[in-house]
């Protein structure tokens, strides 16, 4: 059967590849995908809910170790330092450094950013409100989950710009524009782990209450991270916790400006917003998919997966899947219950932000719909070329400032 679900310039040109995803759902859920004339190796195409979430739930078969959950594979000598990021480890490694950080991102620990994020998006809407029109992913959807990131590891507002940059070319997608080879993300990389390790060094020296101070104290059986264990940490954090908000943000207002009854009816009905974010990220997935290895020979579906083949969840697909999801293509605010899996389908590696990135989205819509209702898309939304990250680069908006 002939799909073709990877390629980054489709994705630029049109989004997640809805129609060819929805015939690997109904005719070949567990898909083997071998494509020669790209650089990807095989993989299974697993496209089904049930299927995602059984990936997902079964670490001792389908590994995250090292080589590596997405398309892309390490080089030799950057496997060792990658073994120490938890988004690549498998229990009982993961188990441990995931309870240990877990305790910075309860629900009650996030709770308590939110005066914050409320302000992080006024100072953004400040910025523009007057001028009547703004790019939204660089003036708003951008800046604003980096700016809640930086305070939430304590880096001082001088520094944003830095990291900011930082972690464009980290996040390395196939886009041109943001054309990083592997020895760019490598020299980033090692000027992120020496930042963390001078911002590990200044929290010991002057304790402060944010989150990397409490991730360099032991708990309470003793436990702690090593100095390279907390530097990947903020790596991690500043790859995992921005592009994917970001992205969550522009894809959801583009939603609204392609099904503006919703945005009207959000205006109309505010208690919404509780189930807005959801909907957004089930909508949008901002991360289309992870990549996992099998560790032993097994079944999935009937069809027999080998010792060492790589799986790939397609989060996009399984958030359209229509055994789980009525009507699953309507954009629908409402939706409640709304079991989306686009933070991860519920294993040991589920998204560690999903409370924040609940809020996020949550403040930044509540702000928008408070300061400029009116918000219109004035321009074309312009893709990133990435099979990754189902992200928006550049999206031109005009509106005119709430009374
Ligand atoms: C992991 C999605 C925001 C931190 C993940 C995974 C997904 C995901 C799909 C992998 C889950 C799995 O393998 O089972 C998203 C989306 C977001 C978002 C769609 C926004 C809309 C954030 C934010 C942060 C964050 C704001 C940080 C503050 C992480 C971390 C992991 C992760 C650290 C790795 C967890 C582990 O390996 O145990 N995320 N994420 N994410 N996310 Fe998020």
């Amino acid at each position: 059967m002939a799909v073709d679900i990877i390629t980054p310039a489709l994705y630029e040109a049109r989004g997640f590849p809805d129609e060819d995803l929805r015939r690997l759902r109904h005719e070949s859920p567990v898909h083997w995908h071998e494509d020669p004339h790209s650089q990807v190796p095989g993989f299974w195409a697993v496209t089904k809910y049930a299927d995602v979430v059984h990936v997902s739930r079964h670490p001792e078969l389908f590994s995250s170790h090292a080589r590596t959950s997405m398309f892309e594979e390490f080089a030799d000598e950057d496997v060792a330092l990658y073994q120490l990021m938890m988004l690549f480890m498998d229990p009982p490694q993961h188990t441990r450094q995931r309870a240990f950080v877990n305790r910075g991102f309860t629900p009650r620990m996030i709770k308590q950013l939110e005066e914050h994020i409320r302000d992080v998006g006024h100072r953004l809407i400040d910025g523009v409100v007057t001028r009547g029109e703004a790019c939204f992913v660089r003036d708003i959807a951008a800046p604003f989950p980096l700016y809640v990131i930086c305070e939430l590891i304590g880096a001082p507002v001088e520094d944003r710009e830095q990291i900011f940059s930082w972690s464009n070319v980290l996040v390395g997608s196939n886009d041109p524009e943001y054309a990083t080879s592997p020895e760019d993300a490598r020299e980033v990389s090692a000027q992120v782990l020496q930042y963390a390790h001078e911002l590990a060094a200044r929290r010991r020296h002057q304790p402060r209450d944010d989150i990397a101070t409490s991730l360099l104290e032991p708990d309470a059986d003793g436990n702690r991270l090593s100095a390279d264990e907390f530097a990947m940490f903020i790596l991690l954090l500043l790859i995992a916790g921005n592009e994917t908000t970001r992205n969550g943000a522009s894809g959801g207002m583009l939603a609204f400006f392609q099904h503006p009854d919703q945005w009207r009816r959000l205006i109309r009905n505010r208690g919404l917003i509780r189930t807005t974010a959801d909907e957004v990220v089930r909508w949008v997935s901002p991360v289309n998919l992870f990549r996992r290895t099998a560790l032993h020979d097994t079944e999935l579906r009937g069809r027999r997966i080998r010792e060492g083949d790589k799986v790939v969840m397609f989060y996009s697909s399984a958030n359209r899947d229509e055994d789980v999801f009525e009507d699953p293509y309507t954009f629908d605010i409402g939706r409640d219950p709304n079991p989306h899996i686009g933070f991860g389908g519920g294993g040991p590696h589920f998204c560690l932000g999903t409370h924040l990135a609940r809020l996020e989205l949550t403040v930044l819509f509540e702000l928008l719909l408070d300061r400029m209702p009116d918000i219109r898309q004035a321009g074309e939304a312009r893709r990133l070329r990435s099979n990754f990250i189902n992200g928006i680069k550049e999206m031109p908006v005009r509106f005119t400032p709430a009374e």
